[in-house]
């Protein structure tokens, strides 16, 4: 079990004085370059602070957990490459734009990441995903590979990795591993994540420094269960079962 110091923060616009902000606990920084935290704005704190409550039920579980995701998924976009698009708009003028370049995927680990397929789909119409299950052996209390259906060209791809809790990073680097054998070049992952513990989110990218993460929050430390505290619990138990 671990924890470190909590950081706390006033949260709104910049161009309020602080005295007219509230205070509240923000994403704890970490040094790595693969790792992008979103704004901790507060909109972001205000969803984050719903599903971390204990007495938030399951519907507001999973509308104010998707408002998230969401959220994630269009910061995730950001990290994919985009090439010179000039275009001509209906006054017959051109516009010098962009446009998204290669082929994506996503791919959750099953199954609190299958929450996170619906966003991805909501931005990315018709767009492929695969999926894998890894499981704590019983005997090894190591995180064991159960299964994996992806797609047949995903080495052409770029593929969205999708769970939304980053604890030991286990199954995480897992998942990455089952990926890179398929023949998915490691900075070609971007990997989606919710909240992340500060010891996942550290064994995680030096493990694989190439895969990118965008998370919303690194929360304080695991406790003797490894669950990530402050946490919201089990994330697949409250948007599937609870
Ligand atoms: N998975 C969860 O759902 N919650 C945690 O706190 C850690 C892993």
């Amino acid at each position: 079990a671990s924890k470190s110091q909590a950081p706390s923060q006033s949260v709104g616009p910049g161009y309020r004085p602080d005295t007219q902000k509230p205070t509240a606990t923000v994403s704890t920084e970490i040094p790595h370059q693969n790792v992008h935290i979103l704004e901790q704005t507060p909109q972001l704190i205000a969803l984050l602070t719903m599903i971390r409550d204990k007495n938030t039920g399951r519907a507001d579980f999973i509308f104010y957990s998707n408002r998230i995701i969401r959220l994630l998924v269009e910061e995730g976009l950001n990290h994919l490459p985009v090439v010179e698009h000039t275009i001509t708009t209906p006054v017959g003028r051109s516009y010098s734009g962009v446009k998204f370049e290669g082929k994506i995927c996503g791919v959750s680990i099953m199954r609190a990441g299958e929450s996170m397929e619906q966003a991805l789909r909501e931005c990315c119409r018709s767009v492929r995903i695969g999926k894998i299950l890894i499981q704590r052996d019983e005997e090894t209390a190591k995180p064991k590979l159960y299964y994996d259906k992806l797609p047949e060209d995903i080495a052409d791809r770029w593929v969205l990795l999708l769970d939304p809790m980053l604890a030991t990073g286990g199954s995480a680097l897992m998942a990455v591993d089952v990926l890179i054998s398929k023949g998915v070049p490691e900075d070609h992952i971007l990997f989606l994540n919710l909240i992340a513990s500060p010891e996942g989110a550290k064994s995680f990218a030096e493990r694989v420094p190439k895969v990118r993460v965008v998370t919303a929050f690194v929360d304080q430390g695991l406790d003797e269960k490894n669950y990530i505290v402050p946490g919201l619990g089990d994330f697949g138990d409250r948007f599937y079962t609870m």
